[in-house]
């Protein structure tokens, strides 16, 4: 096994860069959950490609210049603890690249699964028009509904002006600005009147005492849009609440929640709710607007 003391090819800096990021105990969970596929991003990112390109260019031996790029990223990642996606200022989801900086969180939602390009997915539906992305951070999750229901209008919150910002970068980036419009609400205050086909939402869901036990990487993400309360509810509440006054009739809600998922339960054990199947996980809620009504009315007492 080689040293990697002087790393040559592409594949022996990507070996390099995963030695040095499990060795610095970096943490993951945003883009990737191992050093392998962080390292291979990192070094797809020095060299200005894809990182799905990445494959094609492993024997290939970067110059002076990509070389530095390389060791000053993963310098900077050891040092600064910052999510890759903000060293690189890209973001992979759902299939495609978007632009992010600190002002807006990492896109990673589990809801992308059902909105990439070619998955089976359980929200196809040709009669979907309007949706809406409550609580949009990038706007990526707007994007990629947009991209998969070609023909709807969609609309993307957030209460964060600067998220805002980066959510409108992406919508130029990719062209979609006559059917992503931008708001900034917080939740459904500015939507006084407007019905939606589809709600995607992926809120703050994070317990305040769970914060401190994250990686560093994701205190550098806008508090706003992780902590949610003392037991992760704090948002999801009100959009599980308010969420029925803005579908048509026979209009979806889906919602993510991660391990936040047990305190919805805990709080109303007699609900049966409906979790639709993700990559290792089951954290994604799915109602129909008469779910929503239902639970709304029996939750009431
Ligand atoms: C977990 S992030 C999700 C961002 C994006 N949907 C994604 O999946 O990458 C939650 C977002 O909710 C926004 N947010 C927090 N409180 C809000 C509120 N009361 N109304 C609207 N947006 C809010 C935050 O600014 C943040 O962008």
């Amino acid at each position: 096994m080689r040293a990697f003391a002087a790393p040559r090819t592409v594949r022996d800096y990507v070996l390099y860069g995963e030695r040095r990021l499990r060795a610095a105990r970096v943490g993951f969970g945003h883009g990737t959950d191992n050093a392998r596929d962080e390292a291979a991003w990192l070094v797809a990112g020095a060299l200005g490609i894809a990182p799905q390109a990445l494959a094609a260019h492993l024997a290939r031996r970067p110059d002076r210049g990509a070389a530095a790029r390389i060791r000053a990223l993963l310098a900077a990642r050891i040092r600064t603890r910052q999510p890759l996606a903000y060293l690189l200022h890209e973001a992979w989801f759902a299939g495609r690249a978007y632009y992010i900086d600190p002002r807006a969180i990492v896109p990673r939602s589990l809801i992308g699964e059902f909105l990439a390009p070619g998955a089976p997915s359980p929200l196809a539906d040709p009669e979907i028009s309007t949706v809406l992305d409550l609580c949009t951070g990038s706007g990526a999750l707007a994007i990629a509904a947009a991209y998969a229901f070609p023909a709807a209008r969609v609309d993307a919150v957030d209460l964060s002006a600067d998220a805002l910002a980066v959510a409108a970068r992406n919508v130029r980036r990719h062209g979609l600005a006559a059917r992503v419009n931008l708001i900034q609400s917080d939740l459904f205050t500015a939507l006084a009147g407007r019905r939606y086909d589809l709600i995607l939402s992926n809120p703050p869901y994070v317990p305040r005492a769970d914060m401190a036990a994250l990686p560093r990487e994701y205190r550098a993400e806008p508090a706003l849009a992780l902590v949610a309360g003392d037991d992760g509810l704090a948002l999801a509440l009100p959009i599980l609440r308010t969420a029925p006054h803005h579908l048509t009739a026979d209009g979806r809600l889906v919602l993510e929640l991660g391990a936040t998922r047990a305190a919805l339960e805990s709080r109303f054990p007699d609900q049966a709710f409906l979790w639709l199947s993700t990559v290792g996980d089951e954290s994604v809620g799915y109602w129909h607007r008469d779910d929503l009504l239902a639970w709304a009315q029996q939750t009431r007492r």
